[in-house]
C-alpha cells in the first residue's frame, strides 16, 4: 500500500511541474498574416501558404466591391477566397463590414440623406448587410473587420460626412457589432484603426482607447482592436510608432479594456526610411520593432502585413502614395522570396515563447 501511495505522490509532483512547462508551452502564439488581393493570382496563393497561416482580405468584403449597386451582393469574389483558405488552413480576416471613408456605395449614402426616416433606413440597411455577408460564412471567418476606422484621420473626433455617424451617432458602431454577433457568433469581432504617435501628443490614439472604453462599458460584443501601423516607422511627426516601447505602451493599455489586440496593416516604405546605407537591413529592424510590441503584450494575438508581395502593395498605386513608387514595403520580394524583413518578424514574434 504504501508503495502505491509513493508512486502516486511522485506521479502527482511530475504532473504539478509539467502543467507550468505545459502552459508555457501553451503561450498564445502570435499568428503571421497577410491582405490578399482579390485577384488571388495563382503565384499568391502559393505565398499565402507558404509563408503565412492568415489572410485578410484586402477589399473582396469592402460593402462597395460586394455591393456597387442597390439589391446586388455579389459574392463570387468573397466566396472563392474563403472556400480556397479553408481548403488551405489559413484563418481568415474578413475585412470590411463598414467603413464610411472608402469603399462606400455612393447609393448606400443616397438612400440614406433621401430617406423621410434616415436612422431607421441606415439600420435597416446595416443590419441587412451583417445578416446577409456574416451570416453567409457563419463559423468559416475567424475575425471580422466590422468597422474600420471609425475616427476621423488625424485628431479625436469624427469625419464630417460621415453618414454612419451623422445619421446614428457613436452608437452605429453598437449596431454593426450586435448585428455581427447575431449572424455569426463564433467570429471574433474587431475594430481596425489608424492611430498616430501618442508620444507626440495627437489626440487620436487617446481618442481610440476612449471609444474602446465607451463600448465595453456598453457590452457592446468587441473582441479585440487592429492596430494598423502602415509603417513610416522613425520618420518625423505623426507616424507611428516611433519605438517598441510607445508601441508596446499603447497595446498594453488596449489590451487592459479587456480586448484583445493585433497589428493588422503593417507595411514599411522603403523611400521612407530615409538615405540610408542598407535599406532592407533597416526595413528588417523596423519591422522587428513592431513584431516585438506585440510579441511583449500578452493579448497581442496576430500581426498582419498589407500585402503579399513588394509589387502587391497599395502603395504603388495609391495616389498619395505611389510618388514614390516602388516602396517595396512588404516581407516578400518581387519574386515571393522572403526579405530580410521576413526573419526579422519571425524571430521578434518568437520572443513571446522565450
Ligand atoms: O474594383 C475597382 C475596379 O473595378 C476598377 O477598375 C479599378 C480602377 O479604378 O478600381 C478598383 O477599385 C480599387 C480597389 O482598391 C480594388 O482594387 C480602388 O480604386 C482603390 O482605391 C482601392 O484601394 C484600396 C484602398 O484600401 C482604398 O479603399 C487598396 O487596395 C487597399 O489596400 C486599401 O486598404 C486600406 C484598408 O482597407 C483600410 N486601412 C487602410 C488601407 C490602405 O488605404
Amino acid at each position: 500500500m504504501r508503495r502505491w501511495a509513493a508512486w502516486c505522490g511522485a506521479a502527482l509532483a511530475a504532473l504539478v511541474v509539467a502543467v507550468p512547462a505545459a502552459q508555457a508551452a501553451r503561450e498564445p502564439e502570435v499568428f503571421l498574416g497577410a491582405a490578399m488581393s482579390s485577384d488571388m493570382r495563382p503565384d499568391q496563393r502559393r505565398d499565402a501558404v507558404r509563408n503565412f497561416s492568415a489572410i485578410t482580405t484586402e477589399n473582396a468584403f469592402k460593402w462597395g466591391e460586394m455591393s456597387p449597386r442597390r439589391g446586388v451582393t455579389d459574392f463570387s469574389v468573397t466566396d472563392r477566397m474563403v472556400a480556397w483558405a479553408t481548403r488551405n488552413g489559413l484563418r481568415i480576416r474578413a475585412h470590411n463590414l463598414f467603413w464610411h471613408r472608402l469603399q462606400l456605395p455612393d447609393w448606400v449614402t443616397g438612400v440614406v440623406r433621401r430617406s423621410a426616416a434616415p436612422r431607421r433606413t441606415l439600420r435597416r440597411l446595416m443590419v441587412s448587410r451583417a445578416r446577409k455577408v456574416a451570416g453567409r460564412y457563419r463559423g468559416r471567418i475567424a475575425i471580422w473587420d466590422v468597422v474600420n476606422e471609425p475616427l476621423a484621420l488625424t485628431g479625436p473626433g469624427w469625419d464630417a460626412g460621415d453618414v454612419f455617424h451623422d445619421t446614428l451617432g457613436e452608437s452605429y458602431i453598437d449596431l454593426a457589432f450586435r448585428s455581427a454577433h447575431a449572424a455569426d457568433p463564433r467570429a471574433r469581432l474587431f475594430l481596425n484603426e489608424l492611430v498616430w504617435n501618442p508620444a507626440l501628443g495627437d489626440p487620436k490614439a487617446g481618442a481610440l482607447l476612449a471609444l474602446v472604453e465607451r463600448l465595453k462599458r456598453r457590452h457592446v460584443p468587441i473582441d479585440g482592436v487592429g492596430i494598423q501601423v502602415h509603417g513610416m516607422i522613425g520618420l518625423a511627426p505623426p507616424w507611428f510608432p516611433e519605438s517598441t516601447a510607445t508601441l508596446t505602451r499603447y497595446l498594453r493599455a488596449l489590451g487592459r479594456l479587456g480586448v484583445d489586440v493585433e497589428v493588422t496593416e503593417l507595411d514599411v516604405a522603403l523611400p521612407l526610411l530615409g538615405p540610408v546605407a542598407d535599406p532592407l537591413a533597416a526595413q528588417a529592424k523596423a519591422y522587428a520593432k513592431v513584431a516585438r510590441a506585440c510579441a511583449r503584450v500578452r493579448r497581442c494575438t496576430g500581426l498582419t502585413v498589407w500585402g503579399l508581395r513588394d509589387p502587391d502593395s497599395w502603395l504603388d498605386t495609391d495616389p498619395t502614395t505611389r510618388g514614390r513608387a516602388p516602396n517595396r514595403p512588404l516581407l516578400l520580394d518581387g519574386k515571393g522570396r522572403r526579405k530580410s524583413a521576413y526573419r526579422a518578424v519571425v524571430e521578434a514574434l518568437g520572443e513571446r515563447r522565450r
